[in-house]
Parts: structure tokens; C-alpha cells; sequence
């Protein structure tokens, strides 16, 4: 199938590689990206649509004959575009409402997770502050606490004293501060094991029934360099994994991936779109789930689609028919090569980003290098920064070392006051 029009939804750097990898699909004529940002406008392939509601996004797609809609972020998800999408008939590549809930709701996904012998760290689940501050007395630190729904990263305390654990608790159950998106049923936290050992991406996409890998990654969440200060979106990322051996591949694949998609399917909300677990490996190689994700990471997708040199508008036309079968192989062609990305991010972010500032002297695309926009936006011919991330400069090289290179002698021709960078990403594959 050739003339592909996709509308991709959402406006990061996630988005802004999805819609530079499908535009550079064969199968891709156009790529609608709503909203997008400063860096999805520019190619003439690629359209920024400024529709943002879920009803109109639909009319739209369905009076333009769009293919094929790919949802970035969890939001949409959540609150279920894609069952309004696929209700009007239209293909689209993303988990419903009641599957999504993997991702929004710690409850669901830590229930499911125990239904179905998923290994994640040991939990339960408090609706009464009294209750949650005896069970941390009982179990002691280091313990997590999670407020149950949305809270974009901002959700999770590992907390290393029981005062911080008793505070955590407090917070998402007492003034509701966080601004959590609830579930229904009002505010509830999970409590859970702090595991031990390096986390990874693993991120696959699922028609229904099928199983397509991406390559594997790693993110960088601490704002600083050697994993110090503030948890953020993430600072930068690398692909593939080191970490991710082939054991600890296959037996994720076995003990986590293929019992969630099957399990999904058996409690009737069969999961279609990308499927993220947040792994935990533990130095003697055992594989435990942090958290799923039901989308891609941010920025993890920015170096894995660098990667990728299958035809990404078939696959994910295929996922969103429940036709993954029907491809060729169910295995992706990918770059032998190492991509790494670097987050250029806002004055004050995380906590307070700075905004509208110019951003001067990006450097040019190339093949193993490429800008991605993140919060950024087109004020005529000039590119302002509108968001915490700003950019992710990602390179392709045969090592990570040299990845790093490519990547750092791009990031420094760019000007933008006050904005700020790790300059440590992808140690942890060099170590
Ligand atoms: P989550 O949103 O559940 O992935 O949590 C965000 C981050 O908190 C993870 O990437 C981990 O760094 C950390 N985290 C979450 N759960 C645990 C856990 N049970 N033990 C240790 N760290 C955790
Ligand atoms: N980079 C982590 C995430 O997208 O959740």
C-alpha cells in the first residue's frame, strides 16, 4: 500500500521523530502532525494541523481520508481517542481507553500485573492515609510511593526515610497538591519494594494478538550528570541497550511482554498500540517491570527511529488492522550502528522553564545527525522555545563514544540563553 496519509497526534520530540521517520517511509505521501512544533513544519511532506480536540481531530481525519493516526502521548490515550477513531472506523494505531489504563492507572496495571504472575516489585494499594502511614512503619525504607493516574513523571517518591515515604503519602493523599489526574473512585497510592539493579526501555508494538520488538534503550531521567538532582522527562537516551543482553531480551519477552498481551486479551480489553515496560534488571540478570507505558518513551524514540530502517507507515498500518501477519517478518530492520540523543532543555526546567526565548544557529540534518524540536514553535521565520525540552540532538556512529561526539559537537553550536545539557549521556553503555 503506497500513498499513505497519517496523522500523527501530539506536539514533543517523540512526536517530531515519529512524523521525520514515517515522511521518510516509502509507503508515507503525507504526515499531518497536530499540533506539532517548530521542527515538524518544515519538510515538505509534513503539515502542523492546529486542531487539538479529540471530535474534531476525528471529523477531520474522516473528511480528509487519513489512513492511518498514530498517538504520541499517554493524554489522548487516556482519554480515549482512539475508541472515538475507531468507532467512525478509522484506523488507528494506539490502545482504547480501558487498555490504556496500564499507563494511567498504578492500580490497574500492579493489579493486572499480579492477575496474570507479570514479576514487578511487591505492593499494596491504599485509599486511607492511616492504613498507607502503618503499612510504611511496617515494611520500613527504602520504599516507593506512587499516586494512582496520570502525573506526568511527577508521580513517584522513592523515598529513602520514612519521613519522606510518610510525606509522599500526605502529599497524594491529603491536599491532592500534585494535581494528579484521579481515576474514578478519588485519590488512591500504590506502595511498593524499592528494586535494585539498571533500568531500561523495552518498548514492542502490539496488534492484538502479535508481538513486533523495537530496539532496545536507555533513558537518562536525573536533570545532572552523574544521575544527580530533580527526576525529569528524561534528559537523553541511547539505542541499543547493553544491558538488554539476549537473555534478559528473551526472558522479558517470555515472563513480562507475552503474558501481558495475552493477558490483556483474556480480561477482554485486548491491548493494540506500543507497549513500554519500564524494566528493572537486578544484578544477577533477574527481569522486573517498574511500570508500563502504552506509548513510545520521550526521548528514547528519538535514537530507536534513527535506527530503524524498515518502512515504519506499513508496520504500524498493519499494527492498527491487527495484520502484523501479514508483514513480511515480524522482525524490524534496524541499524547496526549506536544512536544517542541529548536533551537541550529551557532555563529552569524542570520547575519553572523559561519560554519564548530565540534559539539561533541550529545545525544542519544530516544522515547520522538530526535536531529534534521538541518545545519549540515557528514565530514567522524565527524559532522560539515553548516548552521544559527543548531540542534533542541525536547522532548515528559506530560506537557510542563516537555517537557522543557527533551529538556534543552539534548541541554546542546552539545558541539559546540559560538552556542546559547533560554531558554525560550514554556513560552507562560505555561502563
Ligand atoms: P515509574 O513512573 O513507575 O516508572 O517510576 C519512575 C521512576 O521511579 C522509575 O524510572 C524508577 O527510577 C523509579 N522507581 C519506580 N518504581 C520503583 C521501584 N519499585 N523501585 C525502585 N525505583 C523505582
Ligand atoms: N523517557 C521516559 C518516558 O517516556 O516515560
Amino acid at each position: 500500500m503506497h500513498n499513505l496519509k497519517v496523522l500523527v497526534i501530539g506536539g514533543g520530540g517523540r512526536e517530531h521523530a515519529l512524523a521525520w521517520k514515517l515522511a521518510n517511509s516509502p509507503s508515507v505521501s503525507h504526515v499531518y502532525v497536530a499540533p506539532g512544533n517548530g521542527g515538524t513544519a518544515v519538510d515538505s511532506k509534513l503539515v502542523n494541523l492546529h486542531i487539538t480536540d479529540k471530535v474534531e481531530l476525528c471529523v477531520w481525519a474522516r473528511d480528509n481520508a487519513i489512513d492511518l493516526t498514530v498517538v504520541g502521548p499517554e493524554g489522548p490515550l487516556a482519554d480515549g481517542l482512539v475508541d472515538l477513531f475507531r468507532d467512525q472506523g478509522l484506523h488507528v494505531f494506539g490502545p482504547t481507553q480501558a487498555a490504556a489504563q496500564l499507563e494511567s492507572s498504578k492500580a490497574f496495571s500492579k493489579a493486572f500485573m499480579q492477575r496474570h504472575a507479570i514479576p514487578t516489585a511487591s505492593f499494596e494499594t491504599f485509599t486511607d492515609a492511616t492504613l498507607a502511614h502503618a503499612y510504611i512503619d511496617k515494611v520500613g525504607a527504602p520504599i516507593v510511593v506512587k499516586a494512582d493516574g496520570l502525573a506526568a513523571g511527577k508521580g513517584v517518591v522513592v523515598a529513602t526515610s520514612l519521613e519522606q515515604a510518610h510525606a509522599a503519602v500526605d502529599d497524594m493523599l491529603g491536599s491532592n497538591s500534585l494535581g494528579v489526574t484521579h481515576n474514578s473512585g478519588g485519590a488512591r497510592v500504590v506502595i511498593e519494594e524499592c528494586l535494585v539493579g539498571e533500568e531500561a526501555s523495552f518498548i514492542v508494538m502490539v496488534d492484538g494478538r502479535h508481538v513486533v520488538p523495537m530496539a532496545t534503550s536507555q533513558d537518562h531521567k536525573r536533570l545532572l550528570d552523574n544521575d544527580q538532582g530533580p527526576n525529569t522527562g528524561g534528559m537523553g537516551a541511547y539505542s541499543p541497550a547493553p544491558v538488554v543482553t539476549q537473555a534478559v531480551f528473551d526472558t522479558t519477552m517470555r515472563d513480562i511482554i507475552w503474558p501481558t498481551v495475552h493477558g490483556m486479551a483474556k480480561d477482554g480489553i485486548t491491548f493494540t498500540g506500543f507497549l513500554y515496560a519500564g524494566l528493572m534488571i537486578a544484578p544477577d540478570g533477574t527481569v522486573k517491570t517498574l511500570e508500563f507505558n502504552c506509548r513510545m518513551g520521550d526521548p528514547e524514540t528519538q535514537p530507536i527511529l534513527m535506527r530503524l530502517k524498515s518502512d515504519l507507515g506499513l508496520v504500524l498500518l498493519a499494527g492498527a488492522k491487527g495484520e502484523f501477519s501479514g508483514l513480511s517478518s515480524l522482525t524490524l530492520e534496524w541499524d547496526e550502528r549506536v544512536a544517542l540523543g541529548v536533551v537541550l532543555a529551557a532555563h529552569g526546567y524542570p520547575v519553572q522553564p523559561s519560554k519564548g526565548d530565540v534559539i539561533e544557529d541550529l545545525p544542519a540534518d544530516g544522515p547520522d545527525c538530526v535536531v529534534f524540536h521538541a518545545g519549540t514553535a515557528l514565530n514567522g521565520e524565527q524559532l522560539l522555545s515553548s516548552g521544559g525540552r527543548v531540542l534533542c540532538v541525536s547522532a548515528l556512529a559506530a560506537s557510542v563514544e563516537a555517537a557522543q561526539q557527533v551529538a556534543y559537537a552539534a548541541i554546542a553550536q546552539i545558541k539559546l540563553p540559560g538552556s542546559q545539557y547533560r554531558t554525560d549521556i550514554g556513560a552507562r553503555a560505555v561502563a
